[in-house]
């Protein structure tokens, strides 16, 4: 049976980022807002969680994702009107226990922190239990409304408070524990405010006037900060990426500069990694242990092995085995797949290809779509010549094990250079050249076979 709902509102158009996104789906460390606060709740084992979407319905539900629950709120008519929307589906009966509310423009939230408001609620007996953070500057929230005695009276949204009422320092954090079956109940007996909005935050109000006990527990604004604008996502974004990095150091790896080094929320790295200054790594990046990155580097939706070093280098949807030499100055395009113990050195450049183990690239050279076969030597300057202008098709140039490949050659694809052949220093090789044959000339002839052990 489900104990505990969880209901994040995300529906609505967020007017102060001033931007063509829905504000839910603003990234912050490399995930959509709203993401952060679904992941808050799946940590807090809050068991069922319906989002509610409405501006950018589409683009929302497709952001989170099949497994997330949505519901539409067809017009923004406030946070409250939002909660009835959930109420849809889950004032069923079987709704649960308690149900947990934030705003899906909350990313700072932790599991910790509804863990505890679920454990406050439940221990006391109050209806609602929510948090209260102390703000030098409250601006822009609801204020935290007591008696002389401390007891919580009120939430008071900006746009309806006194002048007394607006020097409260007490912010709503806009974060819920709410005891079901009363909410279900109440909710419908929430009026339009002044400004014709329906505010969730009446339910503290309705709950005193029935002379039921209203809880709250205090936490910083660096959990609770809710994004409304750009630099109040520079903020978070300041905040969540500084999490990543001490999740990251107590994991066992070094950041030599910390306050340079973005990696994504998404990103695995495995422990005695070292990150050099300057470094970003994103997305779906996984790398493995003893590894070194940077300086100024960028890896994206990469895998890498471990013992793999990386010297200023950019790195793109690629795979990178163990061991493994890139930089610097060398470029990993999608779909390059680096076998073990390769030497990737200077101005390399891969894109769509595979390069097999111990084979080397030390010097300005490029391959695309390409199969290079093991302990391959590609001279500096070697360049696959993979697009035929004519018919702007890309080819393929196959290279097998143990050829060697002079200064300067040119690959014209399509085009297979046989295991253990060579091609002369600025050899043009426009044939297919036989395993064990040297080739040299413009274009390419074969001169002679290969003594075993000879280089270019
Ligand atoms: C809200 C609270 C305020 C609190 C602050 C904390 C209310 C009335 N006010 O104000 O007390 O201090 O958050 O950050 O609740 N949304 C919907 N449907 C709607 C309206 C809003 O889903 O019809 C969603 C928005 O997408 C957003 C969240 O609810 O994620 C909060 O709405 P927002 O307009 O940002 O409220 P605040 O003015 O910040
Ligand atoms: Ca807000």
């Amino acid at each position: 049976m489900v104990q505990t709902a969880g209901v994040i509102l995300a529906a609505g158009q967020g007017t102060r980022m001033r931007s063509a996104t829905p504000k839910v789906l603003h990234r912050l460390v490399g995930r959509p807002m709203v993401q952060w606060v679904v992941s808050a709740f799946e940590g807090a084992g809050i068991q069922r969680i319906v989002v509610v979407v409405g501006h950018g319905a589409e683009q929302v539900e497709a952001a989170l994702g099949p497994d997330v629950e949505t519901v539409r709120q067809p017009e923004p008519r406030g946070t409250a009107d939002a909660v009835r929307h959930a109420a849809r589906v889950l004032a069923t009966g079987d709704g649960g226990e308690d149900v947990v509310i934030a705003y899906g423009d909350c990313p700072l939230l932790t599991s910790s922190l509804f863990r505890k408001l679920i454990e406050r609620r439940r221990e006391t007996g109050a209806v609602i239990a929510l948090v209260a953070s102390p703000a030098d500057d409250p601006r822009g929230y609801g204020r935290v409304i007591r008696d002389c005695t401390g007891q919580v009276t009120a939430i008071v949204e900006e746009a309806s408070a006194t002048e007394a009422e607006r020097a409260v320092r007490e912010t709503n954090a806009g974060v819920y524990c709410v005891r079901a079956d009363w909410l279900w109940e109440h909710l419908p007996a929430i009026r339009p405010s002044d400004t014709g909005e329906l505010y969730l935050t009446d339910l503290v109000a309705l709950a005193v006037a029935e002379g039921l006990p209203v809880q709250a527990i205090d936490a910083p604004l660096s959990v609770t900060a809710g994004v409304n604008d750009r630099l109040q996502l520079a903020a978070a974004e300041a905040i969540l990426r500084d999490r990543v990095r001490q999740d990251l150091m107590r994991s066992g790896v070094t950041l030599l500069d910390p306050a340079s080094t973005y990696v994504d929320a998404t990103v695995v790295i495995g422990p005695d990694s070292v990150i050099l200054p300057g470094t970003l790594i994103e997305g779906t990046t996984t790398i493995g242990a003893r590894c070194t990155i940077g300086p100024h580097s960028r890896i994206v939706d990469s895998r890498l092995g471990d013992d793999v070093t990386v010297t200023m280098s950019v790195i793109e949807q690629a795979e990178v085995a163990d061991q493994v030499r890139i930089g610097p100055f060398s470029h990993l395009r999608p779909g390059a797949r680096i076998g073990p113990r390769v030497v990737l050195g200077n101005y390399a450049e891969v894109k769509n290809a595979r390069v097999g183990a111990d084979s080397r690239m030390q010097h300005f050279s490029y391959l695309g779509d390409a199969e290079v076969g093991e302990g391959v030597n590609v001279g500096a300057g070697t360049i696959t010549a993979n697009f035929d202008s004519e018919t702007g098709t890309k080819n393929r140039t196959r290279i097998g094990d143990g050829a060697s490949l002079g200064c300067d050659t040119i690959l014209i694809a399509p085009v297979t250079i046989g295991p253990e052949a060579m091609t002369a220093a600025g050899a043009v090789v426009t044939h297919d050249v036989e395993a064990s044959t040297v080739v040299a000339g413009v274009p390419a002839r074969p001169m002679r076979r290969r003594r075993r052990g000879s280089s270019a």
